[in-house]
């Protein structure tokens, strides 16, 4: 059994869908956007939840009502299970958040793969993929009431990822990210609960519609392996999730437009909305992504033209997640380990 007294993890914000990816796609923002939760052993046995920061009152308190207590629950259990923690052991959680909730850019995911990670973490960080992955998942459920991965899988690995499959066992598909690539994004002053945009989806997909949306998505895929930015745009095309939430953002289809006469190849509301995001092709790779910023700029200004005040963002695409992003000190290891960025 190894380990330390305390860990923390950070895990980023995420956009998910990524138009024509419904519940299928998903990456990670390279920005200051996400969780850190930090956790620490403790003699009495269970999940306590000290503080919250960052969140102005919004999150439950309750361990079991909380995402991050949730997965860490989980992560505790599957630990003490194989043997890799004491079966007596408590951990107690602090959680900074620094994204806004209910925004679309996987808030709870945030939290979720933030906590499984940090508690991971602290008893070694052997948990295989697949079993973190589905701890983090245990915690996403308690807030969107449904396991879908779009955003955790990226929360924790980073990168552009294709959620395969959850069952028997989680198959993640890592996929190309050109250097080029660059995200615009717009964060709206409204609140959107993903329980019930799930449940405005109803539960029935027209067959030309899923023929259309596969096409999209094969394209996409096809796109990023070769670096087609002009197919990738084409492919950038959502005909499920977004025709039946986009009301919940006046003036969605005009700040859409102006993000692509802004120079961006196509985009979508992120994860079930509010935020917009569209994908831009930068001149180069590694500099300030000025494109992303125009649009988002251009995004955001449609937006408060239409009455929604907006925040906009130009961002990459963050290659880490929570797994690689963890610091532990303590007992055995009493070096901070910055393992990612
Ligand atoms: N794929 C999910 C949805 C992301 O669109 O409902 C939000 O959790």
């Amino acid at each position: 059994m190894s380990g330390c007294d305390r860990a923390s993890a950070f895990a980023p914000a995420s956009v998910s869908n990524v138009a024509c990816g419904f519940d299928v796609l998903g990456f990670a923002l390279d920005s200051e956007l996400g969780d850190r939760v930090s956790v620490q052993r403790c003699d009495r046995p269970g999940v306590r939840l000290l503080s919250i920061s960052g969140d102005h009152g919004q999150l439950p308190v309750d361990p079991a009502r909380n995402t991050a207590g949730v997965a860490a629950r989980s992560m505790l259990e599957r630990l003490v299970a194989r043997g890799a923690a004491p079966p007596d052991v408590g951990i107690e959680i602090e959680i900074e958040k620094r994204m806004p909730i209910s925004s679309g850019i996987g808030s709870s995911a945030a939290s979720a793969a933030a906590a499984a990670a940090a508690v991971d973490a602290l008893f070694g960080g052997s948990t295989p993929c697949g079993e973190l992955l589905g701890c983090a998942l245990d915690g996403e459920a308690l807030a969107s009431g449904s396991r879908h991965a779009d955003n955790v899988a990226p929360a924790l690995f980073g990168g552009l990822l294709a959620v395969r499959t959850l069952a028997p066992e989680p198959d993640l598909v890592r996929l190309p990210c050109p250097a080029w690539l660059s995200c615009a994004l717009v964060l709206p002053e409204i609140a959107v609960s993903t329980c019930a945009a799930r449940a405005a989806l109803g539960e029935r997909v027209a067959l030309p519609v899923a023929v259309q949306q596969s096409a999209n998505l094969a394209a996409l895929v096809h796109a990023l392996h070769t670096d087609d930015a002009d197919l990738l745009g084409r492919a950038l095309v959502d005909l499920i999730a977004e025709p039946c939430r986009k009301a919940a953002v006046p003036g969605f289809d005009a700040a859409m437009q102006a993000a692509r006469e802004a120079g961006a190849l196509g985009g979508s509301l992120s994860g079930s909305g509010p935020a917009l995001f569209a994908l831009c092709r930068e001149a180069a790779a590694g500099e300030v992504p000025s494109v992303a910023r125009g649009a988002a700029e251009a995004m955001a200004k449609t937006l408060r033209g239409a009455g929604v005040a907006a925040r906009s963002l130009g961002v990459r695409i963050a290659m880490d997640g929570a797994r690689s992003r963890t610091e532990i000190v303590g007992a055995e290891s009493t070096t901070p380990r910055a393992a990612g960025r």
